[in-house]
């Protein structure tokens, strides 16, 4: 009998990023596999954010391929050579991968169901009332069952954005991109947003995340990747690189966080 390792549902390979003169990221590859919970860390500047963006092709990597379950980010596959998507098809694709930003980003004139919903039938141009009811369970798995009809001005922080992610989750996507969910939020609210992030994480969702909690890295990671200079510095089991680390600027990050 043989076994079959199961394929990388997120795939960089090489990806490379320069602004001008400033080369941001250069010849960083990961893979994540279905159920995975990775976090990222390193210091301010790193590429921590530019690279997350380059996995959803929010920003175009000069070098480098992502490939998103099985398939080339940004392009097709057609009689063996890669075509580039219209914008249109780029974000369709773009739907399999759900991002939760810093700052929420939810539309201010929608209520918290119809900001939920949005994408659903806007984007993947699904039923709205099977949609509805999805999104009135997910908005409850995130504990704000009660806040349907609210709008994102009467939420506190902590609150929009668990909207955020339920957002993110209504689309189905196949893995969740988060870039600091919390790092904008007031120190009460955090305890809040990482619980139903762990819960997801739990139910078996594959997250990506860049993160300074160290705290939730080490409860709930699978994986930790360290980033400085924008490359990769090491990567593995969370107690290897958070506990006995083998890289000196890995060890010298850590030392700063954790005092
Ligand atoms: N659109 C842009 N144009 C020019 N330079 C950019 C752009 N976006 C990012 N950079 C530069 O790329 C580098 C990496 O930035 P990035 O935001 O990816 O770092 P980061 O690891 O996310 O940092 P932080 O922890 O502060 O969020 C920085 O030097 C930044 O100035
Ligand atoms: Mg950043």
């Amino acid at each position: 009998m043989t076994t079959t390792a199961p394929a990388p549902v997120l795939e960089a390979i090489s990806i490379g990023k320069s602004y001008g003169h400033n080369t941001v990221l250069e010849d960083v590859s990961l893979e994540v596999y279905p159920g995975e919970v990775v976090c990222i860390i390193g210091p301010s500047g790193a590429g921590k954010s530019t690279f997350l963006r380059t996995l959803n092709r929010l920003e175009v990597p000069d070098t480098g391929e992502v490939w998103v379950g099985g398939e080339p980010m940004g392009f097709e596959l057609r009689s063996g050579r890669l075509h580039e998507l219209s914008e249109r098809r780029l974000s369709a694709q773009r739907a399999k991968t759900g991002m939760v930003f810093q700052h929420f980003n939810l539309f201010p004139h929608l209520t918290v169901l119809g900001n939920v919903m949005e994408g659903p039938v806007q984007v993947q141009r699904r039923r709205s009332r099977e949609v509805r009811e999805e999104a009135v369970a997910i908005l409850e798995r995130v504990g704000l069952g009660d806040k349907l009809t609210h709008y994102p001005g009467q939420l506190s922080g902590g609150q929009r954005q668990r909207v955020a992610i339920a957002r993110a989750v209504a689309m189905k996507p196949l893995f969740l991109l988060f870039d600091e969910p919390t790092s904008a939020l007031d120190p009460e609210l955090v305890g809040e947003v990482l619980a139903v992030m762990a819960g997801l994480a739990k139910d078996g969702m594959t997250m990506l995340v860049v993160t300074h909690e160290m705290a939730f890295a080490r409860q709930v990671a699978d994986r930790v990747v360290f980033m400085a200079d924008g490359g990769i510095i090491e990567q593995g089991p969370v107690a290897q690189v958070l506990e006995q680390p083998r890289e000196p600027r890995t060890r010298q990050f850590l030392q700063r966080v954790l005092e």
